[in-house]
């Protein structure tokens, strides 16, 4: 292997991103088919071809049971293809989500559209329904839901308008670019275009898979119930492009046999009213999405999805990355709505800033399935997109410190040594991780037993340092008959298969590899047992594990990831479910670490691929990052985007992945690292040790501080992660979701906050930067977390510079917060469970609020009400501590914590001291240094209360006169 990498690395692309190896719009059949629909639409006279019938209510529904009156079938037809019957059903669900779904029906062709992506994305197959009524009359039916809420919809031609109060907030198909390649066999394609020749006596080609073009219109053959005739013409060649690739396509080397032929979809989103778009991640672009079709536009290629293994991948760009969200927010400072368009064939997205905002979205296969989120606000819209996909899996609490990785940590020796180097540098360290050469010729979960001879003994010895570790577990088994996993899965026939049914085999790490089904539900069990003390006994209870790889990454596939005919359970293509595919794989991984021990224990699985509702299943990572300025700069817009479409548990590699970054370099990335939800550094083989603890002061200081600030800030993170895990809510919010109504920092995607802690972070950059710029919304002071620098409350947004030398950045508190942090930092953050709580009071011009929530930080106890979460208020004087939600104030977990005290209560921006600081009438100590709230730097009056003798567990109040 050794020898094989350098070839490996060299064969990918040794130093920047190989363009060729992915394709372009134009490369992909279906892309290139159905993305000109946009510019062939400007025509004066174009029409949708599409228009529905009378609706009846859904009797049989394709998932779930309706609600009385709540869901609806049309029949639709395309006046192109009058033989061929489509439906669009309507559903109103929970949350007031519209959902609007099409496929193709009674055809007779032996193929069916994939319509199992809701399945594996929701949390439930069976959404709720909300009570809705529908009227019909002169070809519209509107439908009304929720608090003024409508959908309105046009049967001919087809529109489909969300409106609130009354306003179109999201219009389906208003530009007519929805359209739905039916399902159709080599010879039927060539029988159509001879009738079209024998009716328009028209030329026109008949090689294989050819389309017509006529330049006669097609009349119109059907007329759709209750509405006025459809009188537009409609140009066929509109809708059909000439493509000799409908049943066969080839790219480079690769042949994809396509026996379904075409079923490719279009569609377009219209967002009157919306300024910004942001989401739809994985992209290195920017937070509020650029245009990427018209005139000047920021991109020339639209926004893609498709899961793919990327090697130094670049800092801007609509290329696709490792995972896939199909969730666009559309933003205004008059409201936010969303769209999940719930796909997981290769899909593009054109966006441009017309009218509002227009996308147009273009997959390869499945069913149409849109659910519209009516907002009206972010925060409306995560508890939305929570109702359908689950809130986040509330990780365990040393998953949120910090992760120490490197391709590789060769033996057991070195693993002991970086925990003992650590310890020396008095740093802060968590997890200890293992790459892929842990194992013996890349065979996950065969030890290489001469570099790593005890791996028990050694996940002991850290284990008894406070510490876990993490292990890689990809997604290819070695094609090798004296490997138990691979045997396994042969037997018990779960494999991935090749368009001919037989085992599909393809390059990577291991070399010659097969790939396990998870779609498979036989897979399940047995890799639940791949995890189990019994099958793997060389590993203990501190271990988890990092899936990687699971786009799937295959070395020697098309766009480095599988064929598109390779087959998985039920006859499904990999075309169909390939967005999914890592998910799965993830799922059962954090599952199987779940039920290792007798009680269920919360697992830690990070991944790389993802898609819709992989947020239940654990952390991500950006993947294959440059240790470069630009990647740095790029890295927090990617974990907002990634934030807002559920996978908020995100981080990069800090250093970055490739590369060896200067010492300027790598301390404003562990500046960084501290504020990045998922906080690990990671570094490729070829590049030198970086560990924090190899370097000379003052830069060994600078990484030592920005590590000792995560954990002291670790009882806020966890806070965020909570709220993430029960609301729904990001763990980091953008600019726009926390202020809404200021349009002029919506788009502001290099700063954010952290939960509801008021922490407002924004990473230093810029090589040399000695100051940095920071938005502040208006309304509430600003804080200087270290200075207590004060920025009084103003009624407009500003921007302010701060001084930036090596070791600051801009880490601001907005007022009106209350939070909680642990100001004695311990070799681990499991050792941190008993020691007192300091809580910082940011005084707003309402007073201040905020929460702490504690739970033993490894079981689902907190699920049956054992844990702490307090509610923190503070208001005339007054400091109150009082229970958040109604539960069991002496459940085991708060017993465990009685003697858990406040240590410290800081308070920033009271404007002259107090005479007296009381407990139950008891005087506690106090400290107060002056404000200079007048000054030209204005400076916030800071009250230290010391050890003011109250418990996190008890109901207090502090009083402040
Ligand atoms: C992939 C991962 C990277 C890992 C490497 C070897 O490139 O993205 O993090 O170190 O594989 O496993």
């Amino acid at each position: 292997m050794k020898l094989l990498l350098p070839a490996l690395l060299l064969a990918l692309g040794a130093h920047a991103v190989k363009r060729e190896d992915f394709k372009e719009c134009a490369q992909t059949s279906f892309c290139r088919r159905l993305r000109p629909l946009s510019s062939k639409s400007e025509v004066a006279d174009f029409t949708s071809p599409y228009s529905l019938g009378s609706p009846s209510p859904a009797v049989s529904p394709h998932i779930g049971t309706p609600a009385k009156d709540a869901a609806w079938t049309f029949p639709l037809t395309s006046t192109l293809y009058p033989d061929v019957g489509f439906e669009l059903r309507v559903d109103v669900l929970d949350g007031d989500i519209a959902q609007v779904r099409v496929d193709e029906v009674g055809s007779a062709s032996p193929w069916r559209r994939y319509n199992e992506t809701a399945k594996w994305a929701l949390l439930s197959p069976e959404p709720a329904h909300v009570r809705a009524s529908i009227t019909t009359k002169k070809g519209v039916s509107s439908i009304k839901y929720g608090t003024g809420l409508e959908l309105r919809i046009n049967h001919s031609p087809l529109r489909i308008a969300m409106l609130r109060g009354g306003t179109e907030e999201i219009v389906f198909n208003d530009r007519g670019l929805f359209h739905m390649e039916h399902f159709r066999t080599k010879e039927i394609a060539i029988e159509e275009e001879e009738v079209v020749k024998a009716e328009d006596g028209e030329e026109v080609k008949t090689e294989e898979g050819a389309e017509v073009t006529t330049e006669e219109p097609v009349e119109v053959k059907s007329e759709p119930e209750e509405q006025k005739p459809f009188e537009a013409t409609i140009d066929r060649s509109w809708f059909e492009t000439e493509d000799g690739d409908l049943f066969e396509e080839h790219w480079k080397r690769w042949r994809d046999s396509k026996p379904k032929g075409p079923e490719a979809f279009s569609l377009d989103l219209t967002f009157p009213r919306a300024k910004h778009v942001f989401g739809l991640p994985e992209h290195a672009s920017p937070l509020s999405l650029p245009d990427t079709i018209g005139e000047g536009s920021y991109y020339s290629e639209p926004y893609r999805l498709w899961n793919v293994d990327i090697f130094e991948y670049v800092a801007d760009s609509p290329m696709a990355l490792y995972g896939a969200v199909p969730l666009l927010h559309a933003h205004s400072a008059q409201g936010t709505v969303g769209v999940l368009n719930l796909v997981a064939s290769e899909t593009w997205v054109d966006v441009a800033h017309t009218k509002g905002v227009q996308t147009h979205w273009i997959s390869e296969s499945g069913i149409m399935d849109l659910l519209l989120l009516p907002g009206p606000n972010p925060t409306a819209l995560f508890e939305q997109y929570a109702t359908l996909t689950g809130p986040a899996q509330m990780p365990p609490q040393f998953a949120t410190a910090y992760h120490q990785c490197r391709w590789n940590y060769n033996t057991q020796g070195e693993v002991i040594e970086v925990q003992d180097r650590f310890e020396e540098a008095d740093m802060p360290l968590d997890v200890t991780w293992l790459d892929i050469e842990y194992a013996d010729e890349h065979r996950y979960f065969d030890w290489n037993k001469k570099m790593f001879p005890d791996p028990v003994a050694m996940l002991d010895q850290v284990a008894k340092l406070g510490r876990k570790m993490v292990a890689i577990v990809d997604p290819h088994i070695k094609r090798t008959d004296s490997f138990r996993v691979y045997k396994d899965s042969l037997d018990l026939d779960i494999l991935i298969k090749k368009a001919d049914n037989n085992n599909f085999d393809g390059w990577c790490w291991p070399g010659s590899s097969v790939w396990v089904d998870f779609f498979n539900p036989k897979s399940w069990e047995w890799w639940t047992r791949m995890f189990s003390f019994e099958t793997w006994a060389d590993q203990t209870k501190a271990l988890f594990v990092w899936n990687d790889m699971n786009e799937p990454s295959v070395f020697d596939g098309p766009e480095i990831t599988m064929p598109k005919d390779n087959i998985h359970a039920g006859g499904w293509e990999h075309r169909d479910v390939h967005n999914i595919n890592g998910m799965l794989f993830h799922n059962q991984t954090q599952h199987a670490i779940s039920v290792r021990e007798p009680t269920k224990k919360r697992p830690f699985v990070l991944s790389r691929a993802y898609f819709a509702g992989s947020h239940r299943y654990g952390a991500i990572w950006t993947g294959d990052n440059l240790g470069t300025w630009e990647h740095l700069a790029g890295e927090s817009a990617m974990f907002l985007s990634n934030s807002i479409a559920g996978m908020s548990f995100v981080g990069a590699d800090i250093g970055g992945f490739f590369g060896n970054p200067g010492t300027e370099m790598l301390v404003r990335w562990y500046q960084a690292g501290a504020f990045m939800p998922f906080m690990r550094a990671h570094a490729h083989i070829d590049t030198k040790r970086r560990e924090p603890y190899l370097y000379d002061e003052p830069i060994r200081s600078h990484l030592r501080d920005a590590l000792r600030l995560r954990y002291t800030l670790l009882p806020t993170w966890y806070n965020a992660f909570h709220d993430a895990a029960t609301k729904g809510y990001p763990v980091i919010w953008p600019q726009y979701a926390k202020f809404p109504a200021d349009e002029s920092g919506a788009a502001v995607d290099d700063q954010y906050y952290v939960g509801d802690s008021g922490l407002l972070f924004k990473p230093v950059v810029v090589e040399g930067a000695t100051t940095t710029e920071v938005y502040l919304a208006a309304n509430e002071p600003y804080y200087d977390y270290f200075s207590a620098r004060m920025w009084p409350a103003r009624a407009k947004p500003r921007n302010i510079t701060l001084d930036t030398p090596l070791d600051k950045f801009p880490l601001l508190i907005e007022g009106g917060h209350i939070f909680p942090s642990r100001e004695r930092v311990r070799r681990a953050s499991s050792l941190m469970g008993q020691d007192p709580v300091t809580l910082t009071v940011a005084l707003g011009k309402n007073g201040a609020h905020g929460q702490l929530y504690l739970d033993d930080g490894e079981t689902f106890a907190w699920e049956r009400g054992e844990f702490v979460h307090r509610e923190l208020a503070y208001a005339d004087g007054r400091l109150r501590s009082t229970q958040k939600v109604p539960h069991d104030a002496h459940n085991a977990f708060a017993r465990s914590i009685a003697a858990v005290g406040v240590e410290r209560v800081r308070v920033l921006g009271l404007n002259k001291a107090p005479s007296s600081v009381t407990v139950a009438g008891r005087e506690v100590q106090f400290e107060w240094e002056k404000g200079a709230p007048k000054a030209k730097e204005p400076r916030a009056g800071i009250l230290t209360i010391k050890n003011p003798g109250v418990k996190v567990v008890d109901d207090w109040e502090i009083v402040i006169a």
